[in-house]
């Protein structure tokens, strides 16, 4: 009996073995094909569906409070910097009205029209000057707009010579607006003014921040065994409703949370991912605010001529204080560094050398990563067999001793798949580096917080200058640049949840929070509307390349001549 069982015993284990391999297969393939509820033993065993079979309707919250407020109480100071700040990039409201108002009504960029007006010398400028045009807006039926409020942005341009400034636009809160322009070269200059939105749609986009900071939405996979679960997670989730995992950050205080699986514990993360947006935000009457080509990035005409002659320098001192322009289509900073051109790899190598650069942040900044790791042969990127567009990576040249590297922010980060444990905030990032004269960190951290009210990004700016002054406290040579937001294309969809609206008052934030520490900034938002080449979330290499100087200005700075 036993010889004859044993005769069998290969192939009972052969039928056993395959047995499993098919199901560890199927396992596998399900996994792949949804991503809701995962695992056909968890399909079997229970039939209680997790928080994200209810795709599409995570819950909605309408409490700025509590999503604003979320994680530790702030100490009286952040409390009142943080109305500091808040009042800083303050936005004028239009009045109240107890209907929305109609689209006929609102700012109408065909109907509104700009005059530059004449100098000080009648229309004689000369480089040095202050150029001012004069904006009227109008609504649809072409009645003057009695209030401010409209996201108004001007550059003044001379294609010819590869030419571009970003000017000032004031809100005179009356339905005039101006925009100032300092002029910086000679010959011929064109005004252009762009109505990226209207006043009313503004407010829909103020609304949206406060009230829907779960427009986007997160997702992580739990799993252990054979069970996984897939849940919802955001910065702020209301808790009445199920169980939360807390995964608030120990250290920072930064919050974080996702609904707790059904069957498996919350140490059972294993990743972190965009879940997807909501829909449906707006009502049709609103939705007229958003329409391209109508009022979402349409420039207003001149009424009279857009153009001006302007002629050598003279005596004039512009107050204006830009942070550079365009010229030949390269970058020149005002002020502070002397631009350097980098168009050899070798003077790359040459400046580099013996440095380690740490790039943390969103994907803005892995676009240098990107371009250096590209441009120069020497770097050659090391195989983290990270993800595609996630990181972390890592790129070295042993020859010259250059070490590059690139990791993404802590959440709230919009990225695919990112395993928990490389989930990292960037103030942790900089208290764990040793730092130095030849330690550069260069910092991104903006676009993934457009959805969420303002306080939380001020929350997070405040830990990450916490440990900059650490840092530069225990290692003064330090180089740190942070580059700030960038204009992006928009339509109504974009608009919604990443308008540049909201990236301008990040970026009012970032300014104000880093002034003062001896950082570095590259200002991105200047050098996308100066360009001639169409706004990009992620700009143009002609951009980048203009950036990486900047960014390699600071770090071999022109030596002085003696
Ligand atoms: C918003 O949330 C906060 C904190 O949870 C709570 O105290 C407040 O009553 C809520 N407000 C509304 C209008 O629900
Ligand atoms: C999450 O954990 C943090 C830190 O332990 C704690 O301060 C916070 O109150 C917790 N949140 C909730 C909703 O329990
Ligand atoms: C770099 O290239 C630009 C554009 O081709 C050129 O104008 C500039 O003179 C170059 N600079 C150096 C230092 O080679």
């Amino acid at each position: 009996m036993c010889r004859n069982l044993s005769k069998y015993a290969p192939i009972f284990l052969l039928l056993a073995l395959s047995g499993l391999i098919f199901l560890l297969r199927n396992i596998h393939t399900l996994e792949n094909l949804n991503c809701h509820t995962v695992s056909t033993l968890y399909n079997l065993q229970s039939r209680i569906n997790s928080a994200f079979t209810q795709e599409g309707t995570p819950p909605l919250y309408h409490n700025h409070t509590f999503c604003g407020r979320l994680g530790q109480e702030p100490s009286p100071e952040d409390a009142l910097e943080e109305r500091y700040l808040l009042d800083s990039i303050a936005w004028p409201e239009p009045p109240p009205h107890s209907a929305p108002t109609p689209l006929r009504q609102t700012s109408d960029p065909v109907h509104s029209l700009f005059a530059i007006l004449p100098g000080k010398e009648g229309r004689e400028w000369h480089v040095g000057d202050q150029l001012e045009a004069l904006i009227q807006m109008h609504d649809f039926q072409g009645r003057p707009k009695r209030y401010g409020g409209d996201f108004l942005v001007a550059r003044l341009h001379s294609p010819e010579f590869g030419a571009g400034v970003a000017g000032q636009v004031l809100d005179h809160r009356n339905g005039f607006y101006s925009a100032l322009f300092p002029l910086l070269w000679v010959g011929s200059a064109r005004v252009e003014i762009t109505l990226v939105h209207s006043s009313e749609a503004v407010s829909v986009l103020r609304r949206l921040r406060e009230e829907r900071p779960d427009r986007v939405f997160f997702k992580s996979l739990f799993r252990s065994g054979f069970l996984s679960e897939t849940t919802v997670c955001n910065m702020c989730l209301p808790p009445s409703q199920q169980p939360l995992c807390n995964y608030t950050d120990l250290h920072t205080g930064e919050p974080w949370y996702c609904y707790k699986p059904k069957m498996l514990s919350c140490d059972t993360r294993i990743n972190h991912a965009k879940g997807g947006y909501q829909k449906h935000l707006i009502t049709n009457k609103e939705a007229l605010l958003f329409q391209s080509g109508v009022n979402i990035k349409v420039p207003i005409h001149a009424s009279g001529p857009d153009r001006i002659n302007v002629l050598p320098r003279k005596k004039g001192k512009s107050q204006l204080t830009p942070s550079g322009y365009y010229y030949e289509g390269s970058w020149r900073p005002l002020g502070g560094v002397i631009m350097r051109q980098f168009n050899e790899s070798s003077a790359i190598t040459q400046c580099l050398r013996g440095k380690v650069i740490n790039m943390y942040g969103d994907s803005t900044i892995r676009q240098w990563f990107e371009y250096l790791n590209a441009f120069v042969p020497e770097l050659k990127e090391f195989n983290l067999h990270s993800p595609k567009n996630v990181g972390p990576f890592m790129a070295v040249d042993s020859v010259h001793n250059i070490l590059l590297k690139y990791r993404c922010h802590g959440p709230p980060i919009r990225f695919s798949t990112v395993t928990s444990n490389e989930l990292r905030y960037i103030s942790n990032e900089l208290d764990g580096l040793p730092g130095g004269p030849d330690t550069v960190v260069a910092l991104s951290i903006w676009a993934h917080f457009s959805t969420f009210p303002v306080e939380v990004y001020i929350r997070r700016l405040r830990h990450i200058r916490r440990a900059l002054v650490r840092l530069l406290d225990r290692a003064p040579g330090t180089l740190v640049v942070i580059r700030s937001a960038n204009f992006q294309a928009l339509d109504q969809e974009v608009s919604l949840y990443n308008s540049d609206w909201y990236s301008q008052q990040l970026d009012g934030v970032l300014r104000a929070m880093f002034k003062g520490l001896d950082v570095l900034l590259v200002d991105a938002w200047e050098m996308t509307l100066a360009h001639h080449l169409p706004h990009a979330l992620h700009p143009p290499p002609a951009i980048v390349k203009n950036m990486i100087d900047i960014l390699l200005s600071y770090v071999c700075p022109e030596k002085k001549k003696s």
